[in-house]
Parts: structure tokens; sequence; C-alpha cells
């Protein structure tokens, strides 16, 4: 059915969404990342990029926030750009994990040690088949040029957030290490882990982020710069892991009550795919236990719950003025 409503309506919603969900205090910043514990945990964005690249944004929406486990997203659609989607399939796998985002049990308990893009385990995978092989500064190149893409703009890494999480994530050492036991990493597991590590620290924005998902929305054509950056058989792949997997152990309660496909980073930024219709972004610091941000949460599903919109429905929004 077809749900008509201006942008002026739209944009009135979104702001609603803002006003509602400003005052919570719940959650808690991410405080294994000594950088992210001190970040302003009032700031809050919410933005909605539709398929004519129309950007609704309200809030802190120019406010460049650690990406964070978001770039997997990004580094997962390289990575399916390079390989195709039947060999990361085969090379990192596509199964939803059940587990926290950093899950050593996760990669031991499946025989064959298969992940999905999404999770940390897959993620360092993913860095680790990113072409050029061996070559760090290309495949780094790749990799923010592909961000850049996808955002419509580039997104510059955050200096002291890289150097916090650098020296902090020996859970992500293992991990790269025991992948490489289990012939899971395609080149060196210290490289894969620096690269992984340094497009995690990349700054981003609400808005970006929202681009990002619209074009993903959109079958790979980005429509704030105009340009198909994937090719459309590719949409419905990365939407399926965002799906299955965009919310860690809470992706099943996430896509039941929310009704669109989502992925969150510890930053407090969550990308949201309607395929077809839009992209929508929201970033607030405070965390729920599962790492994914309680505001961004709030407001997304405020917004899905009063559009009537599902992505298992039949329901689309036609933009009218
Ligand atoms: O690997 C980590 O722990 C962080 N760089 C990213 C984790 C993350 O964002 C999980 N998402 N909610």
């Amino acid at each position: 059915m077809d749900n008509k409503i201006s942008l002026t309506q739209l944009k009135e919603l979104v702001t609603e969404a803002h006003e509602q969900f400003k005052g919570n205090t719940d959650g808690a910043n991410a405080d294994y990342i000594p950088y992210l514990a001190n970040i302003n945990k009032d700031l809050f964005a919410i933005s909605i990029c539709l398929m004519d690249g129309e950007v609704i944004n309200i809030g802190d929406t120019n406010y460049a926030f650690g990406i964070e486990s978001v770039s997997k997203v990004h580094t997962a659609i390289l990575a399916l750009r390079q390989y195709g989607a039947d060999k990361l399939l085969e090379l990192i796998g596509a199964d939803a994990t059940g587990l926290p985002f950093n899950s050593i049990m996760a990669i031991l308990l499946e025989s064959d040690h298969p992940s999905t893009p999404l999770v940390n385990s897959g993620a360092i995978s993913a860095c680790s088949m990113i072409m050029p092989i061996g070559d760090s500064d290309a495949k780094w190149k790749a990799i923010v040029d592909n961000i850049a893409e996808l955002c419509g703009s580039e997104t510059p890494l955050i200096g002291e957030l890289y150097k916090s999480e650098s020296a902090t994530n020996f859970n992500n050492k293992s991990i790269a290490w025991l992948l490489k036991n289990y012939n899971r990493i395609y080149d060196d597991p210290d490289l894969a882990l620096d690269l992984y590590t340094r497009q995690c620290s990349l700054g981003v924005t609400s808005e970006q982020l929202a681009i990002t998902a619209a074009t993903i929305a959109n079958d790979g054509y980005n429509p704030v710069s105009k340009k198909q950056v994937f090719k459309a058989s590719l949409s419905p792949k990365i939407t399926s892991l965002i799906s299955t997997v965009g919310f860690y152990e809470h992706s099943g309660d996430w896509l039941y009550s929310s009704g669109i496909p989502a992925k969150s980073g510890v930053g407090g930024g969550v990308l949201g795919v309607l395929p077809g219709q839009f992209g929508i972004a929201a970033f607030a610091p405070p965390l729920d236990g599962a790492g994914n941000s309680v505001k961004a949460q709030l407001a997304i599903k405020y917004i899905m719950n009063k559009l009537n919109l599902n992505v298992f429905g039949g329901n689309r929004i036609i933009i009218e003025d």
C-alpha cells in the first residue's frame, strides 16, 4: 500500500523523533576504547537520505564520530566488489553468530570456522582479502576510497581514536591469529588487523552513513554523488548480511521490533537500509549491553513505526510535495 507523505511532514517526523528521545539518559559510552569513553554523551543526530538524493538532517549531523563497526558494511561491500558474492561466502561466510561482536567462541564453535564480514572475525578476514594482497598502502587506499564512494565524501581518520584503539585491541589480535590458525586469514594477520583498526577509526557523520545506506537501498547507485558504486546484484547480499547480524546477539529482536535491517557501531552510529525507499542513520554515544546505541535504536524504531513501514511488509512511502 502507498503511504503518501510530504517532505515537510517527513522532516517534522524526524524532528519529533529527535525531540522525543534527546533527553533519554539510558546506556553508557563504550569504555573499552578510552577515546570513546570521553565523547559528549548528549550528541544526537538523525539523517535520512531518500532515493532522489534529498537528505533530511536533524541534530548533530555535522559531528564526525568514530565509524567503528559500521565500517564492516563498507568493507564487506568492497570484498563483494572485488571477489563477488559466491567467493565471499566461501572465504568468510554469511551466518549469524548469535554471539557478541568480538566473540572468540563464535570462531571455535563452527567446525570449518566461517563467520560473517559483519562481526570482528569476519571483518578482519575481509580486510585480509582486500586486493592487492601484501600491499598495506594500496589496500588502505582501496578501503578508504570505497568508503568515500559510499558516503559521497571523504571520511578522515581520527588519529587519537586510532591510537587509543591500537593500544587496547588485544582481543582482536587474538582473533586475527586464531583465524590464521584456521586458514581464514588471506594476508598477514597483523596487517589485516591494522587495516581493520584503522577503518574503525575513521570519522563519519550521520549524513554520510545515511547516504551509504541509501546507496545500498538504491541498488548500489549513490543518489547524492549520482555514481553507480557497486553492481545492483550485490545490494540484496549486503542487506541480507546486515539483517542477520547487524545488531549481533540482538539482531533478531531488532529486526522483529524495528522492521529495518541495520548495522551498529560502538561509536554510537547506526545505519538502516529500507530497500528501494531510503537510507537512515542515527548517532548517539550511549550504548546498550550489546554495543548498540540506545537513542539511535529508539529514534529509528519510532520513525519506522510512525511511517508504518517494514522490510517484510508491502507498504511503501511516496514523497509528494
Ligand atoms: O573491534 C572493535 O572492538 C571496535 N573497533 C569496533 C566494535 C564495534 O563497533 C562493535 N559494534 N557495535
